[in-house]
C-alpha cells in the first residue's frame, strides 16, 4: 500500500517494499541480474523471500536462486512462501558482511533494502565482491532516506514533518543506531572501492499523494506508529520529543479536518538502484 511511505511514521523504507516493488521493479531486477541458464544467482537479506517469489512468477528456468538473511523467522517464511513455486531455491541463515561462500562461486549478487539496516557497509559490499564471480553482476537496492518531498496545504503539517525527523532521528541517535538511512547514492564508490565497476545507477521514485482529507484510519496509524515509537524510546528526552510530536499531530489532523475538500499532501522519496560488474 502507497501508505506504507508515510513520512510521519518512519524515518526509513526499512520493510515497506509493498509502496514500489511492482512488476517493473521485478524486470529491471531479472533483466540486470541477466540470469543465463544454470547461473547460480545469491539474494542478500532475502526476508521472506519476495524476490524469489516475483522471479519464479517470471518463469525464467534453470537457474539457481540463493536468500539468506540474519532472521531464522524470515528464512523460514520464504521457504514456505516459495514451496508452492516450481523453482530451484534455498535459503540459509548468515550475515551480509560473513558470508558463508567460498570466493568466485556466485553468477550474480543482489540485495533490496538491506544496506540501510547494516554499520558495516564496506564490509558487506567487500563480501558480495568476494563471491561473486569475475565478470558477474552486482546490484545493491538501497533508499536516500533522507532525500524526502513533502508537501501540505497546512502549516501543522509542515511542521509534522520537521518534528518526526527530529523524533525519529533522535530516537536512532539514544539507541546508538549506526546505520547510514542515506546509503543508495553512497554505493557506486563504495562498488568502485571493492572491485565492482559501476554500470548504471537507477532510480525508482516512491511516491503517496492524499487529496481531500485523510480518513480517521490514517490519524489513528499515525498515533498509533509513533506512540508505540515512544514506548521504545530509552530517555526521557526523546519520549518528551515524541510526546511533543503527538501533539502537532492532533493540531494537523485537525487542520486537515478545516481544510476538507482542498486538503492535499504529498510525499516522495527516492530508491537508488546502483549496477555493477566485478572486474577480473
Ligand atoms: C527491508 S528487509 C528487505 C527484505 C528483502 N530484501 C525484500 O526486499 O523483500 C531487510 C532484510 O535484511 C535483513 N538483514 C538485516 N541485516 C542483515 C545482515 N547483516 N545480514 C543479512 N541480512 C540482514 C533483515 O533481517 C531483513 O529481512
Amino acid at each position: 500500500m502507497a501508505a506504507s511511505i508515510d513520512a510521519l511514521t518512519s524515518s526509513t523504507l526499512k520493510c515497506l517494499r509493498e509502496g514500489w516493488w511492482n512488476d517493473d521493479f521485478t524486470e529491471f531486477l531479472t533483466e540486470t541480474l541477466r540470469p543465463r541458464p544454470g547461473n547460480r544467482i545469491l539474494d542478500v537479506g532475502c526476508g521472506e523471500g519476495t524476490a524469489e517469489v516475483r522471479i519464479a512468477r517470471l518463469h525464467v528456468s534453470q537457474i539457481r536462486l540463493i536468500g539468506v538473511d540474519l532472521m531464522i523467522e524470515r528464512v523460514m517464511v520464504a521457504r514456505h512462501q516459495t514451496a508452492a513455486h516450481n523453482q530451484r531455491v534455498g535459503f540459509t541463515t548468515a550475515d551480509a558482511c560473513h558470508l558463508p561462500f567460498r570466493d568466485d562461486v556466485f553468477d550474480s549478487t543482489f540485495c533490496v533494502a538491506v544496506l540501510q539496516h547494516i554499520g558495516d557497509v564496506d564490509a558487506a559490499v567487500g563480501e558480495f565482491a568476494r563471491v561473486t564471480t569475475a565478470g558477474g553482476r552486482v546490484l545493491a537496492v538501497e533508499p536516500d532516506n533522507r532525500a524526502r518531498y513533502w508537501y501540505s496545504a497546512t502549516a501543522a503539517g509542515v511542521k509534522a514533518f520537521e518534528m518526526s525527523a527530529r523524533f525519529f532521528a533522535a530516537l536512532a541517535a539514544a539507541r546508538g543506531d549506526v546505520t547510514d538511512a542515506a546509503v543508495g547514492p553512497r554505493l557506486p564508490a563504495l562498488f568502485a572501492r571493492h572491485g565492482i565497476e559501476p554500470l548504471d545507477v537507477r532510480l525508482f521514485p516512491v511516491s503517496q499523494t492524499r487529496l481531500g482529507m485523510p480518513p480517521g484510519a490514517v490519524w489513528a496509524r499515525r498515533r498509533a506508529s509513533v506512540e508505540h515509537a515512544i514506548e521504545q524510546a530509552p530517555t526521557e528526552a526523546v519520549r518528551a520529543l515524541g510526546r511533543e510530536y503527538l501533539g502537532v499531530l492532533t493540531a494537523y489532523a485537525a487542520e486537515a479536518t478545516n481544510a476538507g475538500s482542498a486538503f492535499v499532501e504529498i510525499q516522495n522519496t527516492m530508491l537508488f538502484a546502483t549496477v555493477g560488474q566485478k572486474t577480473g
